[in-house]
């Protein structure tokens, strides 16, 4: 199929191309926009057959379920039931923004969806482009991220194109996404309530509003599924990613001792650092990934810079790490799940390995 490819500047200029993408939404079939986090894979939610070509688009499996994309805050009820007086003050402070919520769900919204369950995840974006499109497609879009699934998710509108032209009727290019990284999961289904991916939203701030949650186990790592999502590899890039963790001059000169490994066997190589420490490494390998005073604008470049890796065909990727502060929490956990938890620990003192 030919994907058209349509740029947005302006939400009012532009009306009649958002009103064009929100029509083909209504006939089922699929736009790519973007969101606050990250670009998202749109199609109508309660239409059974969009969510099967989302899936059939992404090379998705299909029991993993779909986040449902609303436009105001009185629509969660067409999609949700049973939410507690806690789902209410959590959509107060935190809609629209990065914060998916999932309730038990209505009987309208197919089981292709939510991948078979009986809960449904819902989120309203920040990004006002998505929240118009959503109106104009008639308020309730299914919405995995765009990429083709085990690639880093796209932050920017050549990333879809890069994974999905071809694949989808129309990719919306709004501009790059501000927060770079996936929307927060909370479970609010369960009691206490459970934070499934880490984001933007963190726990703190949750906490602040409706007391203490639960992390799931598998957001620190473990083999059971809660999320499906969790359970395939995800976030990879091509290349062998492996993260060096420990004192900053020992894994600077640890890195740079893997590096010299990797170019005796004559293969690709690539260093992820930041603005602070990319001077210590060759030039021709290092990607600074953001400046570690402000982890925002890692968050921000992380999934750019996977890519990029990608595209020079690196063979290894060898990457610094960083500390699991607010957003760092979720920075960690993507790329801990890019490098499938392969970590180079070095000890305090000692020269490593
Ligand atoms: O920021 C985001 O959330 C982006 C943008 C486009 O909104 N979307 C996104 O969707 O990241 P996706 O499909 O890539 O990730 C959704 C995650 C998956 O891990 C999925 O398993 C989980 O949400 N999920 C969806 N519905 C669920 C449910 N009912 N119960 C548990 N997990 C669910
Ligand atoms: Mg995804």
């Amino acid at each position: 199929m030919e994907t058209k490819i349509i740029k947005i500047k302006n939400i009012i200029e532009d009306r009649n191309k958002i009103l064009e993408a929100g029509n083909l939404l209504k006939q089922g079939g699929l736009v790519a926009f973007p969101t606050e986090t990250v670009y998202g894979l749109g199609g109508d939610a309660l239409d059974a057959r969009a969510a099967d070509k989302i899936y059939e688009a992404k090379g998705r499996p299909s029991d993993n379920p779909l986040i449902v994309h609303i436009a105001s805050k009185e629509d969660v009820k067409e999609v949700a039931r049973e939410i507690s007086p806690l789902g209410d003050r959590v959509m107060e402070v935190f809609w629209p923004g990065p914060l998916t919520l999932i309730f038990r769900k209505q009987e309208r919204v197919p089981k292709s969806t939510t991948g078979g369950l009986d809960t449904v995840a819902v989120r309203m974006p920040g990004h006002l482009l998505a929240r118009e499109l959503i109106r104009a497609g008639g308020g309730f879009i299914a919405a995995p991220s765009a990429n083709l699934s085990g690639r880093p998710s796209p932050t920017k509108a050549s990333h879809v194109e890069e994974d999905l032209n071809g694949r989808v009727d129309m990719i919306l290019d709004g501009g790059d996404c501000e927060i770079g990284l996936e929307s927060s999961i909370l479970d609010l289904s369960v009691s206490p309530p459970i934070l499934l991916r880490p984001g933007g939203i963190t726990q703190d701030m949750i906490e602040a509003v409706i007391g203490p949650i639960q992390v799931s186990s598998q957001t620190k790592e473990t083999t059971v599924a809660k999320a499906p999502g969790m359970k395939y590899r995800h976030y990879a890039p091509k290349g062998e990613l492996t993260i060096v963790e420990g004192e900053e001059m020992q894994v600077v000169s640890m890195i740079v001792k893997k590096v010299k490994e990797v170019q005796r066997q004559g293969k690709k190589v690539g260093i992820l650092a930041s603005e602070e420490t990319k001077s210590f490494y060759p030039k021709e390998f290092v990607k600074s990934v953001g400046t570690r005073r402000k982890e925002a604008t890692i968050a921000n470049q992380l999934f750019d810079v996977l890519r990029q890796f990608d595209q020079e065909e690196v063979d290894y990727i060898y990457s610094e790490s960083f500390p699991e502060g607010k957003l760092g929490f979720a920075i960690m956990n993507r790329l801990l799940k890019a490098a499938s938890h392969r970590v180079i620990e070095l000890e305090k003192g000692r020269e490593g390995e």
